[in-house]
C-alpha cells in the first residue's frame, strides 16, 4: 500500500498541464470523488491494523500534496499575464474616453425628431449653388441686396456659382423634382460674407421647413410652429408672429417664442422684452411654386427657416457663437450628459 501511495505521489509530482482545462482534468483524475487518491482511501479499511497509522499518515500527506500541486498549477495560469516587473498584463487597459456629440448636432437632431413626429422627412442639397436655386427661383428681384457681393460668397468671380446663403435653395431642388404633397425639412450649412463676432459668423447652420399640398393655410403654419416651440422649449411656451418680408413668402412673418429663461417676465437674454426671435416663415409665394412647375392654383404651402446656432445658444445659455467652431474640448465636453 505504501508503495502504491509513493508511486501515485511521484506521478502527481511530475504531472504537467498546458491549460486551465488540463489542470481541471488532473483534478478530476486525482482528487475528485472517484479520483485515484480517493480510491486508495477506499482501500484503507483493508490495511492491517499495525500498518494503519503509517498508511493513514501517508494517505493524508498524499492528499494534501495533490491539492497543493493542482492549486499551484492553476495559479500559474491565472498569473500568466504578469511580466518581469510584476505588472499584470491581463488587466483591462485604460478605458477610452467616449467622444461627445457637438451641441449643434444635438439641437439639429432634436429639431429633426420633433418635425419627424409631424411626418416631415429630411432632405439635403449642395452647399455650392447657382443663382437660380439661391435667388432667382425664390423670387429675388435682380437688384435685391442679398445678391450683393457684400453678403454672398461667389466662386472664382463667376456670379452664377456661389455658396448658398440660406437653405431655402433646397426647397427649390425638392419642388423641382417632386409634385405635392411635400412635407420635409432641410438642415444644412450656409455661408454669408459677414464679419465674425460674438453674434454672427460667416458659416452657420439652418433648418428649413416646407409643406405644400392642397388647402394648406396660415393656420396650419401657426399650429405646426406652436407645436414645435412647445416641444423644443417646454409646454408653457407661447409664440407670436410679427409681419415681415421675404421675397419667397407672402405673407411673411418672424416668429418669437416666450423667453424660456425668465418665463416672459423679462431678463437680459430677451433684453427685457419677454420674447426671443427664433425663425422666419410665411406662405410660399405662388411665383416660387410656378418656378418649380407646381400649379399655384391648385396647391398652397408654407415654409420656415431657423438658425441652429441661435437655438443652441438660447437652449444652453451660450453667449458667443464662436465657441461652436473653435473645437475647444473644455467647451465640447460640457455636452457629455446631453447625449
Ligand atoms: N431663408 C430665410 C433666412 O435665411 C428664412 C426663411 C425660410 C424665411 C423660409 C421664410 C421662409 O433668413
Amino acid at each position: 500500500m505504501l508503495k502504491r501511495i509513493n508511486e501515485l505521489k511521484q506521478e502527481i509530482e511530475t504531472a504537467t498541464a498546458s491549460s486551465v482545462d488540463e489542470v481541471d482534468a488532473l483534478r478530476i483524475r486525482y482528487i475528485s470523488k472517484k479520483g485515484s487518491v480517493n480510491q486508495l482511501f477506499a482501500e484503507f479499511k483493508n490495511v492491517p491494523n499495525e500498518e494503519k497509522k503509517a498508511v493513514g499518515k501517508a494517505l493524508n500527506d498524499l492528499k494534501n500534496f495533490a491539492l497543493e500541486k493542482i492549486n499551484s498549477l492553476r495559479d500559474s495560469f491565472e498569473s500568466k499575464g504578469t511580466d518581469a516587473t510584476g505588472t499584470d498584463l491581463t488587466r483591462p487597459g485604460e478605458p477610452l474616453k467616449l467622444g461627445t456629440r457637438h451641441p449643434l448636432s444635438l439641437v439639429k437632431n432634436e429639431i429633426i425628431s420633433i418635425f419627424g413626429r409631424l411626418g416631415f422627412t429630411v432632405a439635403e442639397g449642395p452647399e455650392i449653388e447657382d443663382d437660380w436655386h439661391v435667388f432667382s427661383a425664390l423670387n429675388f428681384p435682380p437688384e435685391h441686396p442679398a445678391r450683393d457681393m457684400q453678403d454672398t460668397f461667389f466662386i472664382e468671380k463667376d456670379p452664377d456659382v456661389l455658396l448658398r446663403t440660406h437653405t431655402s435653395s433646397v426647397q427649390i431642388r425638392v419642388m423641382e423634382r417632386t409634385q405635392p404633397p411635400i412635407r420635409a425639412i432641410f438642415p444644412g450649412r450656409v455661408f454669408r460674407n459677414e464679419a465674425i463676432s460674438a453674434r454672427s459668423h460667416c458659416i452657420f447652420h439652418q433648418v428649413e421647413g416646407l409643406y405644400v399640398d392642397e388647402n394648406v393655410s396660415f393656420a396650419d403654419l401657426k399650429q405646426t410652429l406652436l407645436y414645435f416651440a412647445k416641444e423644443l422649449f417646454g409646454e408653457d411656451t407661447q409664440i407670436r408672429l410679427r409681419p415681415s418680408y421675404f421675397p419667397f413668402t407672402e405673407p411673411s412673418a418672424e416668429m418669437d417664442v416666450s423667453c424660456s429663461i425668465c418665463g416672459g417676465k423679462g431678463c437680459n437674454v430677451c433684453k427685457y422684452t419677454g420674447w426671443l426671435e427664433i425663425l422666419g416663415c410665411g406662405m410660399v409665394d405662388p411665383n416660387v411654386l410656378e418656378s418649380c412647375n407646381i400649379d399655384s392654383q391648385k396647391y398652397t404651402g408654407f415654409a420656415f427657416g431657423m438658425g441652429i446656432e441661435r437655438i443652441a445658444m438660447l437652449r444652453y445659455g451660450i453667449k458667443d457663437i464662436r465657441h461652436f467652431f473653435e473645437n475647444d474640448i473644455r467647451f465640447l465636453k460640457q455636452f457629455e450628459s446631453a447625449i
